[in-house]
C-alpha cells in the first residue's frame, strides 16, 4: 500500500481528512497545500462544461484535466473519477483505470456504487489499483432530481451493506454523498476505513467539496455548499482595473514594454 494511503487510513478517529477537487494545475497547487486528497471529480462536466449530467464526461476529458492537475500536486493523494460507462465490466474497468494511471500518474481511482459494481472494484484492487468508493447520491446514476439517501429502511440497509462490502473488498476510503446524518454516523462508526462526507454531516471522518463552489467561482445553491470566499468578485476587481488602465493609457508603462 502506498504511504499516502496509509497516512489517510491512520487519520481515522484522530484528525479530519481534507479532500477537495481540482481540475487544473493552478488550483491544484493551492489546494494541495491544505489537503490529504485532491480529487479530479467528474463534476467538472457540470462546473466547467455546463453538461446537464456527469454522464456526458469522457475519459479523454478526465485524462486531460488530470494531466494538468498532476503538475500542481506535491504531497496529496491524487484520485481521479472514472467516468460513466468506463467501468461497465471488469475488463473495461481495468483497461480504463490503467490508461488513466499511465497517462496521468494519478494514485487512485474513484468509482460510484456498491454491490452492483463490486466485481469491477474487486478486479481493480486485485490488480493493484487503489480504489476509493462513492455511496449515497450517485450523480452518474441519477436521472431526475438529486435527493438525499438513507431515508427509508430499504435505503439504509443497502447503504450499510454496500459500505461493508466495499471495505471487505479493499477500498481505502468511501465518499458518502448526501447521506442522512445518523446513517453517515453509523457507517462511519461501523467501518475501519475512513468516510469522506459531502452533505453527509460532521460525523464523517473527512469532508470533500468542489473547490470552485467553496471559493465562489461556480454559482450554486446546493444545500451542502458553503461559500468560503467570493473569488468572482476578486477576479472582477482585477479585470476591471486592467480595463480602466488600458483605456486611460496608464498601462502598459515603459517598465512593461520592450
Ligand atoms: O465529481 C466530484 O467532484 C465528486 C465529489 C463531489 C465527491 O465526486
Amino acid at each position: 500500500m502506498i504511504n499516502k494511503i496509509k497516512k489517510i487510513l491512520n487519520k481515522k478517529n484522530k484528525s479530519k481528512i481534507i479532500c477537495l477537487t481540482a481540475y487544473s494545475k493552478n488550483i491544484a497547487e493551492e489546494v494541495d497545500k491544505h489537503t490529504d486528497i485532491v480529487l479530479v471529480g467528474d463534476s467538472l462536466g457540470s462546473v466547467l462544461y455546463n453538461y446537464s449530467s456527469t454522464r456526458k464526461v469522457t475519459l479523454t476529458e478526465m485524462i486531460n484535466h488530470s494531466k494538468s492537475v498532476r503538475l500542481g500536486i506535491k504531497k496529496s493523494l491524487m484520485v481521479v473519477d472514472m467516468p460513466y460507462k468506463t467501468y461497465d465490466t471488469k475488463v473495461s474497468a481495468l483497461k480504463n483505470a490503467r490508461k488513466l494511471i499511465k497517462e496521468t500518474k494519478c494514485d487512485a481511482v474513484k468509482l460510484e456504487g456498491g454491490k452492483k459494481i463490486i466485481k469491477q472494484i474487486k478486479f481493480l484492487i486485485n490488480n493493484k489499483i487503489p480504489v476509493m468508493g462513492h455511496l449515497g447520491l450517485l450523480p452518474q446514476s441519477v436521472k431526475g432530481k438529486f435527493r438525499s439517501k438513507g431515508k427509508t429502511s430499504k435505503e439504509i440497509k443497502q447503504l450499510v451493506n454496500d459500505a461493508l462490502l466495499l471495505q471487505q473488498n479493499g477500498v481505502f476510503a468511501i465518499v458518502l454523498e448526501c447521506v442522512k446524518t445518523q446513517i453517515a454516523k453509523k457507517i462511519t462508526q461501523d467501518l475501519k476505513i475512513p468516510t469522506i462526507g459531502i452533505g453527509s454531516s460532521v460525523n464523517c471522518d473527512g469532508q470533500v467539496l468542489v473547490t470552485d463552489d467553496l471559493i465562489g467561482l461556480n454559482e450554486t445553491k446546493i444545500k451542502f455548499v458553503k461559500k468560503f470566499l467570493n473569488l468572482k468578485k476578486i477576479i472582477n476587481l482585477g479585470v476591471k482595473k486592467f480595463a480602466v488602465e488600458v483605456k486611460s493609457k496608464k498601462y502598459p508603462t515603459k517598465k512593461h514594454s520592450y
